[in-house]
């Protein structure tokens, strides 16, 4: 269908719709959502598909108008729902609000629908099919107390997504009591930012991925990175049948594939089979590599080890590549956020390592290394607490920024005050690791 050339608006909407609406239903979770979010894209399309000469241009640009499409929808209704539904601790009615407030059930269900797995499927069981704790336990094959855990988790998370937990009512006041572990569990837990990698595996299930936003290198040589899986996951299963695993770090054009990849299991779809997903075959494992990311890591199985309710699985990574272009999206609580501007570094830092009482015209052995040294050297001063600070001498570094020397500490110094030694690298920013290993007394 080139520019300017005769369309015909049936033969569009046989060609897109199926796609569109897939699309859309991944997202939304709801026929009817689904097919309004269709309904308005086939209407953009049809407005602008003039101006597409390239079909493949076109089959992105649908994506991409069906996930924005579906975004502000989503969002739309959830805002419909936070003045409908009002849910308190008990996930019942507030006060105020009856039943028929309530209303539409499926608001809530689709809230329940946006909770991952672990939760979801434990919550629709209690909730929703009214199952005792035991029998769940049972059928999930989890011990009692995870289950009622999870459901109370859950239910704090559903909360959450439904707005109640903005309540400034719900905060717990440090000032008048101490912070339960559930206080804690509720306002400081995901508190960390981190990126999110979208981890591929092949098993038995078949291709996989998941997404998993406690992901980070943990050592340089060798070059190994963690991934901490829950294991409920069918990633977790995968993991330990094949030994291998992909990082694709993800970019802050991937939250599509983060929803899809973070709010279904492999156990009930083929995620990998969206056509949100654009992959490449890996050179060194079988697992899928995902095409847009900021880091894609093929990464063989160095070592695991269960940790509380998740599994820290380590991989030595075989290959790598990294896209300058892109930027990784940043997750902190349950939000998603872009990189901001960088922050001006400090132009001096130092990292000052032992203290001891001072002894006037003592000698102290200094042995360090400063990561990006000035050709000049590094300083070396000692700190009193008062802030006052003595000027002791500057050490040559070798090419690998390490630095050793003895040092006479200044006869003026007063005596027996624990006085901290401190490394500055120039006017530049370095980090330097001192140690005193020896001081003796004039
Ligand atoms: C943003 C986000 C981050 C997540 N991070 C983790 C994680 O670090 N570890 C984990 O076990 N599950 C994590 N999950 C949950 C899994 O991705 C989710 O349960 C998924 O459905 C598991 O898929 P699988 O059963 O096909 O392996 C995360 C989900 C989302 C949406």
């Amino acid at each position: 269908m080139a520019a300017g050339s005769e369309w015909d608006p049936a033969e569009v909407a046989s060609k897109y719709r199926p796609l569109i609406y897939r699309q859309a239903i991944w997202l939304l979770r709801h026929p009817h959502d689904a097919e309004d979010a269709t309904q308005e894209v086939l209407m953009k399309l049809y407005r602008f598909l003039p101006q597409f000469r390239n079909q493949s241009k076109l089959t992105t640009w649908v994506y991409r108008i069906t996930y924005n499409v579906c975004m502000n929808l989503f969002e739309k209704r959830r805002k419909a729902w936070q003045e409908l539904v009002w849910v308190n601790e008990d996930l019942g009615v507030n006060s105020e609000g009856e039943i028929e407030r309530l209303g539409d059930l499926l608001g809530m269900l689709r809230a329940l629908y946006d909770l991952p797995a672990k939760y979801r499927v434990p919550l629709g069981l209690y909730y929703i099919l009214d199952m005792p704790y035991k029998q769940i336990a049972e059928r999930l094959n989890l011990p009692v107390n995870t289950v009622k855990v999870r459901i109370h988790r859950g239910i704090r998370l559903l909360q959450r997504q439904l707005g109640v937990i903005s309540d400034p009512d719900c905060q717990p006041d440090c000032s008048t009591r101490r912070w339960s572990m559930s206080d804690i569990m509720e306002h400081v837990e995901r508190q960390f930012a981190t990126g999110i990698a979208l981890v591929t595996t092949v098993g038995s299930l078949g291709p996989n991925v998941m997404a998993a936003e406690w992901t980070m290198q943990v050592s340089y040589d060798p070059f190994l990175i963690a991934v901490f899986v829950s294991p409920d996951e069918a990633t977790h299963g995968q993991i330990l049948e094949s030994e291998e695993f992909g990082i694709n770090i993800c970019s802050d054009d991937q939250l599509a594939l983060i929803a899809l990849a973070g709010g279904y299991t492999r156990r009930e779809v083929d995620k990998l089979s969206s056509e949100l997903f654009e992959t490449y075959p890996a050179k060194y494992i079988k697992a899928p590599m995902i095409k847009g990311c900021v880091v894609n890591a093929e990464c063989r199985l160095y070592a695991h080890h269960r940790l509380g309710d998740h599994t820290a699985f380590v991989g030595e990574v075989l290959a790598a590549t990294y896209d300058e272009s892109k930027r990784p999206v940043i997750r902190r609580g349950h939000g998603f956020h872009r990189l901001g501007p960088q922050i001006e570094r400090p132009r001096l830092v130092y990292v000052a390592v032992g203290s001891g009482p001072a002894v006037p015209g003592g000698v102290i052995r200094v042995i360090g290394r400063a990561f990006d040294p000035p050709a000049e050297g590094v300083r070396i001063l000692i700190e009193a607490p008062t802030g006052r600070q003595w000027v002791l001498a500057t050490l040559e570094t070798t090419p690998r920024g390490t630095f050793s020397g003895d040092v006479r500490l200044p006869d003026d110094i007063p005596s027996g005050v624990p006085l901290a030694l401190v490394a500055l690298a120039g006017e530049r920013f370095g980090r330097a690791r001192l140690q005193v290993v020896e001081t003796k007394a004039p």
